[in-house]
């Protein structure tokens, strides 16, 4: 993580500019003035950075605040560099020499959940992809049809990325998400197949697994009438589980099949292939279209947003499938900034929320992921700013 380390950090006054970085204000805690928050812009990118007193070392830390992680570590980068240039003089180190910028990570291809929003067109989805096998396969095989690979491991989306360029593909998009969130922010009645093959079966934490109750429920939603969801997996109980939760469902059919050859080994069917497993089939087809069309849900605020206190306000709320935690506040004269988080127990959402002095409030870096419990959480918060306003 970038950082640099000084035994006095200090700034000119807010905002200043210095090389496109555009330093808007330094929020301090409240309550806590070791720790303070600084807005920064460069580009289209707004991120902050945090800056913490270390009371057992007695020098101060400045690095990227972790909400910010989307940014470019070259971006968060240069406004370190510019901090520790200002504060040369009492300097103690940094890491800020060598730029590492992670070439792949800039492909076309992999995308933001934003580019979903609006997405329109037949696609097949493969969740956990791994090194790609099956994925890469099947869109070099039918370069008509869009595919979408989703995974949570960066060294697996990597490899797949160098795959798609170098055997030019122009058909696949790589999204680097929890598949158990983005389901909920795909349309309706699009998608052809989805593919689970092998996932990690989480025998003592099944809160982790991908399937679900409520996976069944987005893959039955997101398919189109005749679709497909197929799970292959070598572990006998993840498959009963499955199926069983398949079977609890409405409107789908159900088939298995057990070591049924198939034309592309993944990776790890090849390892138990090997081991001389049992490999278990679960194809699920969707028999219902869902006309429904996709909630839009609104995250906006008020005109005028205030709030006059902060030491009444509730700041744990915690609803039947959703939660709202605001975990600390910072102010810099007029202005308020809430670190908030919130959303699904299983897959929380962290935002800051920023409210000027005249009362205009937005969520920084845009708006959360649409997801019903994010939604849910907003209104909660518009409800507990409300009330608070009026102390
Ligand atoms: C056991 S590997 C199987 C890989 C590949 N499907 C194959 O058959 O070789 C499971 C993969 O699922 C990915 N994964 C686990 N949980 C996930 C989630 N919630 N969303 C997306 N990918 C996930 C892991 O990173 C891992 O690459």
């Amino acid at each position: 993580m970038p950082h640099c380390l000084a035994k006095v950090i200090e700034f000119p006054s807010f905002p200043f500019e210095e090389n496109g970085y555009r330093f808007l204000f330094e929020a301090h805690q409240y309550g806590n003035l070791s720790q303070s928050l600084i807005l920064v812009h460069f580009g289209d990118c707004e991120f902050f950075l945090r800056k913490r007193f270390r009371k057992d070392r007695g020098d101060f830390i400045v690095k990227c605040e972790k909400i910010s992680r989307n940014i470019p570590t070259g971006v968060i980068k240069g406004a370190l560099r510019i901090i520790a240039n200002l504060n040369s003089s009492h300097l103690i180190t940094h890491n800020l020499l060598n730029d590492s910028p992670k070439q792949n990570l800039l492909s076309p291809f992999l995308k933001q959940i934003q580019d979903f929003v609006d997405f329109a067109r037949p696609f097949e989805l493969e969740i956990g992809f791994g090194s790609g096998r099956h994925l890469l396969n099947r869109a070099q095989k039918y370069p008509e049809m869009q595919f979408v690979g989703i995974e949570i491991h960066t060294p697996s989306i990597e490899q797949v990325l160098r795959q798609i360029e170098l055997r030019g593909l122009e058909n696949l998009w790589i999204i680097n998400f929890d598949a158990r969130v983005f389901m909920e922010l795909l349309p309706s009645s699009l998608c052809e197949a989805i593919y689970l093959h092998f996932p990690v079966p989480w025998g003592k934490k099944p809160h982790r697994r991908v399937w679900s109750k409520r996976f069944i429920d987005e893959s039955m939603r997101i398919l189109r009438r005749g679709g497909m969801l197929e799970l292959r997996s070598d572990d006998e109980d993840y498959f009963l589980y499955a199926l069983n939760t398949a079977l609890q469902a409405q409107h789908l059919s159900c088939k298995i099949n057990k070591n049924l050859q198939k034309e592309i080994v993944s990776k790890y069917e090849d390892r138990w292939l090997k081991q001389q497993k049992d490999i278990y089939d679960l194809q699920v087809y969707a028999l219902n279209e869902d006309q429904r069309p996709k909630e839009r849900y609104d995250f906006g605020f008020p005109s005028k947003l205030s709030l006059s206190t902060f030491d009444t306000i509730q700041r744990k709320i915690v609803g039947p499938s959703w939660f709202l935690h605001i975990d600390s506040f910072y102010t810099s004269d007029d202005l308020s900034v809430l670190m908030l988080s919130f959303g699904d127990f299983g897959q929380p959402q962290s935002k800051f929320l920023l409210i000027s002095g005249d009362g205009k409030a937005r969520y920084l870096g845009g708006d959360p992921l649409p997801t019903q419990a994010a939604y849910f959480a907003h209104q909660e918060l518009l409800k507990i700013i409300a009330q608070g306003g009026e102390h």
